[in-house]
């Protein structure tokens, strides 16, 4: 029989890129992605929190977007509040820096002082918003509290262990656990780009907007932080040698929670942090 009658299927070496690079490249495009909407968030926060509070105090506050930012007479509860908005941008802004190896390699004094700063502000917004949540309440329930909290607490229990393994100079060990608390640090930022991504795509189904409750909400209040997590530890688990077809299913299945990214932070950009600017 003549071989070059019959069909080639395409073989590894035909595909431009190898598994391994197709992982780089998925995670450096998700990374560069999630730098880029974390800096528009921490430019809104700066842009809509700052002034009013350098201007009024708590007061400045009220009547913005926040249903429960300011209360008249509740001294601590308005200090909690804007204390939260305002280490907020620390936490946003510092997060991409810390991970940003060029800033790792090149300025370890300013990774180190940042890094301090990132987990204290971490910290500090945890135990102010846990604070928040169970004295004043929130949007989304009782389910969207308890979603919440659970971040809260594993911030506070990730930045001790990050803070542990780099005293005890296991660097690697460390690294990992600063990567866990950068997910669920940023917990609050991959809500509103998953919430603004679902409206754009399916105009809001399975939430009801008058009660902010209903299925994919609540599937959403505990995905902002539990898929990133489980994002990582896959990635974690590929750095071991692993095989091809399973480091091209992780590339394949950032690349496409990254373009569900794209259309969150442009949707969150243009029509939830824009026009509050
Ligand atoms: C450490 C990461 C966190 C950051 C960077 C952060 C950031 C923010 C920002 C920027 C706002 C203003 C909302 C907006 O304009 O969209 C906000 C509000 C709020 N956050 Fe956080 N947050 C974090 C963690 C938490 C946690 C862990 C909780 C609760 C356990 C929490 C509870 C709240 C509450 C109750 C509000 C006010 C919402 C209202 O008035 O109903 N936050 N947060």
């Amino acid at each position: 029989m003549n071989n070059s009658a019959v069909p080639r299927a395409a073989s590894p070496a035909s595909i431009p890129l190898t598994a391994g690079q197709a992982k780089r490249y998925a995670v450096t495009a998700w990374y560069l992605l999630a730098t880029m909407g974390h800096f528009i968030f921490a430019t809104y926060i700066l842009a809509v929190f700052y002034p009013p509070i350098a201007a009024h105090g708590a007061e400045g506050l009220a009547g913005m977007h926040l249903p429960n930012g300011f209360r008249e007479g509740d001294v601590v509860g308005n200090l909690a509040a804007v204390t939260h908005v305002m280490i907020a941008v620390v936490v946003i802004a510092g997060g991409p820096l810390q991970l940003m190896p060029i800033i790792r390699s090149r300025l370890p004094a300013f990774h180190r002082v940042l890094g301090r700063c990132y987990v204290m502000a971490a910290m500090c917004s945890a135990t102010v918003g846990l604070y928040m949540v169970w004295t004043r309440g929130t949007v989304g329930g009782l389910v969207g509290h308890i979603a919440i909290s659970g971040d809260g607490i594993l911030i506070l229990i990730f930045s001790a262990l990050t803070v542990y393994n780099a005293l005890k100079g296991r660097l690697a060990t460390h690294r990992r656990w600063a990567m866990r608390l950068f997910m669920v640090a940023s917990s609050v930022w991959f809500f509103r780009v998953g919430l603004m991504g679902w409206i754009a795509l399916t105009g809001g189904m399975g939430i009801d907007f008058k009660t902010f409750s209903g299925p994919a909400l609540t599937l959403l209040f505990f995905a902002q932080y539990l898929l990133p997590l489980a994002m990582l530890e896959w990635y974690f688990r590929l750095q071991r040698p692993a095989p091809p077809a399973e480091q091209w299913g992780f590339a394949l299945v950032v690349m496409g929670l990254s373009s569900f990214m794209a259309v969150g932070i442009f949707s969150a950009t243009i029509d939830m942090w824009l026009p509050r600017v």
